[in-house]
């Protein structure tokens, strides 16, 4: 038995004692048939669930900051004294135990529950509370607001209007598991149905915002329907970059966006022998990985010299590449589509391939037309302050759509990653409230290929020295991204504990100016 087995085993219920407690460290045990973590921090003590709830991540093995403690998988982050949810990508909060000191032991008690509305005053700016909100968008961003809205104990009237025809899905996982066929429908959805009505959000699904009439702060809908709002949150997301393909038709061309994208995908995967994938994003990367775990040959045609490497280097390109070739990937470099034909793909080069479709994966555009109609200010991304606000008073912007300043690097970016959206959508819900919070994280993404995770912090637009410490081919390795001599972003292979310390001394870099 290891030694975490071993601890893994205590029951708290009897008592631990504080001299088997490391000083600054986390043990896990068990009370009442739960799993639950004892975290100590100096003579400090707390109990919460071991589990995190967004992918069952060990909280044992995550990192302590403060009265905080982080999942080491996708970096959520929860408060320790409560449990309560603080930071996506979980959108439940973990279970709290009251802690007794007794002599020189602790025992964990009763489970706290954190209070599931928290009524009352949010915030100092808070003088004139909307009555209603509407967020324009069902994706990570937008059902973060809403549920960020209702935690922070705002009751009045919530709208959210998707062009999708589903809920608000895991959209991550549409390339991942759910298209490798190794996931259930019922991971998809990141609330069951009955959530929204429980909640009273207003889920208008199916549903496109033609254009936006600010001085009457109404949203108008393609059904000609109307909704006014006090507050409104454009999280519009990004649509797939579309390119004809010469001789293809529609039905031999699949984008990978929406939950019907996937399916519709999924659908064509399962008689498919052969495809083509035009594009080395991630996007593509991850199609190419769940195609191969269902047995198609699989053949990837990208313009790079080597996957990946704009984001993340010609190193990690290289090994990203690698690891496709071990599981049979063919790739054609500095290369594209020319022309697809019956069942034959011409390429530029010449080559041709057989293939019984095609995947797009060349990249997304923000979704940016609402905000341009309206006149909102827009320069490759919608433009908003540290608040989330656009240059309408009242209207705020989060996710693959906002342009904000970013502390760290001192300029405006906009990023396409799954935390960042659902974390801006939580800072735009609060100062929709009239908090005055900035949006101050570090931005963190991770893609799954096979068995490989890779987990990113920071953003890193160009750099002028990588370090790599570990090793890339034994997939155990830290690269960092620097510029003139300063850390802007670190990409970790099997070091979760590093990645979430290196995205707290971001953090701390920020602070610090
Ligand atoms: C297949 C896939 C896998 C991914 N994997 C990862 C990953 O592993 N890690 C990671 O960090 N990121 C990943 N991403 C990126 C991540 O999903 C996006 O950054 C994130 O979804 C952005 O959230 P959002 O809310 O801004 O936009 P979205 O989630 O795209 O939501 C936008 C919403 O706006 C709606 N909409 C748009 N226009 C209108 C309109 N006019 N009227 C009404 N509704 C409208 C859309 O219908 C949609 O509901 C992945 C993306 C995809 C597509
Ligand atoms: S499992 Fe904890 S953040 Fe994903």
């Amino acid at each position: 038995m290891t030694e975490s087995e071993k601890t893994a085993n205590i029951d708290f219920a009897g008592g631990v004692a504080i001299a088997d407690l490391p000083a600054d460290g986390i043990i896990q045990g068990k009370l009442g048939g739960e799993d639950v973590i004892l975290v100590r921090r100096g003579n400090e003590f707390f109990a919460v669930g071991a589990t995190c709830p967004h992918y069952g991540g060990p909280l044992a093995k995550g990192l302590v900051t403060g009265d905080e403690i982080r999942c080491p998988l996708h970096h959520a982050c929860f408060n320790l004294r409560t449990g309560e949810l603080l930071r996506s990508p979980a959108f439940d909060s973990i279970p709290c135990w009251r802690v007794e000191r007794r002599g020189e032991r602790v025992l964990v008690r009763e489970k706290v529950t954190p209070p599931k509305w928290r009524p009352g005053p949010v915030g100092p700016g808070a003088t004139q509370l909307p009555t209603s909100i509407v967020i324009v968008g069902g994706g990570g961003a937008g059902l973060a607001a809403a549920d960020t809205l209702r935690r922070e104990g705002y009751n009045g009237a919530l709208t959210i209007v998707s062009a999708d025809e589903f809920a608000p899905c895991d959209r991550p996982n549409l390339s991942k598991d759910y298209l490798a066929g190794t996931a259930s429908e019922d991971w998809i959805p990141l609330r069951p149905p009955e959530y929204y009505s429980d909640h009273r959000i207003n889920l208008v699904l199916r549903s496109r915002v033609t254009s936006l009439d600010l001085p009457r702060r109404r949203i108008l809908l393609g059904s000609g329907k109307t909704y006014d709002y006090d507050r409104l949150l454009l999280a519009t997301g990004a649509d797939p970059i579309r390119l004809p393909i010469e001789g293809a038709s529609d039905s031999q061309l699949f984008y990978l966006r929406t939950y019907a994208d996937s399916r519709a995908l999924a659908a064509a995967a399962a008689t498919a022998r052969r495809v083509v994938i035009l594009g080395g994003s991630f996007i593509g990367l991850e199609v190419a990985a769940s195609l191969r775990e269902r047995g198609i040959d699989v053949h990837v045609v990208t313009l790079e010299k080597q996957p990946l490497e704009r984001v993340l280097g010609s190193e990690v390109g290289r090994f990203v590449r690698g690891l496709h070739e071990a599981h049979g990937v063919t790739f054609h470099m500095e290369d594209t589509v020319a022309r697809f034909d019956g069942r034959t793909a011409t390429l530029k080069s010449g080559t041709t391939l057989e293939a019984d479709f095609l995947v797009l994966g060349v990249g997304v555009r923000p979704s940016l037309a609402l905000a341009e109609q309206a006149g909102l200010r827009v320069d490759r991304g919608v433009v908003v302050d540290e608040y989330l606000e656009t240059s309408a008073p009242g209207v705020f912007a989060a996710g693959d759509i906002a342009r904000w300043p970013d502390a760290h690097s001192g300029e405006r970016i906009r990023v396409e990653h799954w935390v960042v959206a659902e974390r801006q959508g939580q800072v735009a819900a609060r100062n929709m409230l009239g908090r005055r919070e900035s949006f101050a994280a570090v931005p963190f993404f991770w893609t799954q290929q096979y068995d490989v995770a890779i987990k990113y912090v920071g953003h890193a637009a160009a750099w002028d020295e990588t370090g790599v410490d570990g090793s890339l081919d034994a997939r155990d390795c830290a690269v960092t991204y620097k510029k003139a001599g300063r850390t802007l972003a670190v990409a970790t292979i099997s070091r979760d504990l590093y990645s979430l310390e290196a995205e707290a001394q971001l953090e701390v870099a920020r602070s610090s100016g």
